[in-house]
């Protein structure tokens, strides 16, 4: 009796050892995803809900024979709206008009180009669109997930009533981890619980942390119900200058998916936008429509110098250096001890902007190799700083390296 007592307690403590340990290796897979900041496409910022397998397969394709996937591009995600209902036993189902070969179907078409595949839920009752939430579905959703092949979930932050932000995540996150399937977290949560500060340790690759971006250039400002707020492109970097030392390999600061292309800015303000988004180590996830993209508009998306600067495996969030009036100065440090530099006009009219080698963090001394990133130049060897004249809301970004 007390041999069997002990075996039965022995064998118990093993079950729990054993589950444990692989639950940790599990976790430890999720912990190296996204070593670098994710780069992919997004349906949300140009079709909202209009998804459908033609149209994510359509986008899958011209990510490859585009340039993009050459370029790093890797995960398709589908936004909100694939999701209809549950069935009686509770499993999530796909809109069956718009994906009627399911969603492993897209997952197989996605992993057969050599690309991944991400999908969007909510961590409340319903998603920001209505459709059916993860509340309370967590393992669930996860199982079914991973048997699709998912490689990346976003998780967003509508209906979640008085939930805690934070158990939330960690939920799915442990969710993800007992699927067996390495998925990268996108926590959507748009900064309200700053989630900068526990993202990384309830296992988050990336947390956005700001509302959402809107396709124009500008500042904060209410929307006309007197509500807070549309944010253009400089809104969102003045509420992610301040958190760069939250971004890292594996977690990362979101400040939203990309608008470039999507027709609301000039193509000078896009580029300004992409080489802000590259010093922010930020995730770069095209938001336009692939198949239909202007030669200016894939030459920005695919522009290999300004992506390395956001791939760069150190993965420093950039910071603002200087700034005087409308006219900033913005640095990364890279890999190699060198630093990507982007001079940053906000004004409405041309202006000269001047970087100075002591606010990159090198002594005045030093001589530096310049190269421009945009014109594909090297400028040549200079001490204490460069100036360049740059464009109304344009930027000139460089490379400066002892
Ligand atoms: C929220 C998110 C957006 C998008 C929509 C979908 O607004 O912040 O990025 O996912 O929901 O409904």
């Amino acid at each position: 009796m007390k041999i069997n007592r002990f075996t039965s307690a022995f064998c118990l403590m093993a079950v729990f050892f054993v589950s444990l340990s692989s639950a940790q290796d599990y976790a430890a897979v999720s912990a190296n995803l996204a070593l670098t900041p994710p780069m992919g496409w997004n349906s949300w910022n140009k079709f909202g809900c209009n998804v459908s397998e033609d149209m994510i397969k359509g986008m899958a394709d011209a990510m490859v024979k585009s340039g993009m996937k050459d370029a790093g591009y890797i995960y398709i995600n589908i936004d909100d709206c694939w999701q209809v209902s549950r069935d009686a036993n509770a499993n999530i189902v796909a809109d069956p008009q718009r994906f009627p070969h399911g969603m492993k179907a897209v997952g197989d078409y996605i992993h057969s180009l050599g690309l991944k595949f991400g999908v969007y839920s909510d961590a409340g009752s319903k998603t920001c669109a209505g459709r059916p939430g993860g509340l309370g579905h967590e393992y669930q959703d996860a199982v079914q997930y991973a048997a699709w092949g998912v490689d990346y979930l976003k998780y967003d932050w509508c209906n979640t009533s008085t939930q805690d932000a934070r158990a939330s995540y960690a939920n799915i996150r442990a969710a993800l981890d007992a699927s067996g399937r390495p998925i990268v977290l996108s926590i959507c949560e748009w900064g309200t619980a700053k989630p900068w500060l526990w993202g990384k340790e309830v296992g988050g690759n990336l947390w956005r942390s700001t509302g959402d971006i809107q396709d124009r250039w500008g500042e904060q400002k209410k929307w006309p119900d007197g509500t807070c707020c549309s944010n253009g492109v400089l809104a969102i970097i003045d509420q992610e200058a301040p958190l760069y030392s939250y971004a890292g390999p594996g977690h990362w600061n979101d400040p939203d998916m990309l608008e470039v292309g999507n027709g609301g800015m000039t193509d000078t303000e896009y580029r300004s936008h992409f080489s802000l988004w590259a010093i922010l180590a930020a995730p770069l996830i095209a938001g336009n429509d692939l198949r239909d993209m202007r030669p200016e508009i894939h030459d920005i998306l695919t522009n290999k110098e300004v992506i390395a600067v956001d791939q760069d495996p150190l993965g420093r969030q950039g910071l603002r250096v200087a700034k005087d009036g409308d006219l900033e100065v913005w640095a990364k440090q890279l890999k190699d001890g060198s630093r990507a530099v982007v001079l940053l006009n906000r004004s409405g009219s041309e202006q000269e902007i001047t970087a100075n080698w002591q606010d990159l963090g090198y002594p005045s001394s030093l001589n530096a190799s310049v190269r421009d990133l945009w014109q594909h130049r090297d400028l040549g060897k200079v001490s204490a700083k460069f100036s360049a004249r740059v464009p109304s809301h344009g930027v000139v970004m460089a490379t400066v390296k002892p």
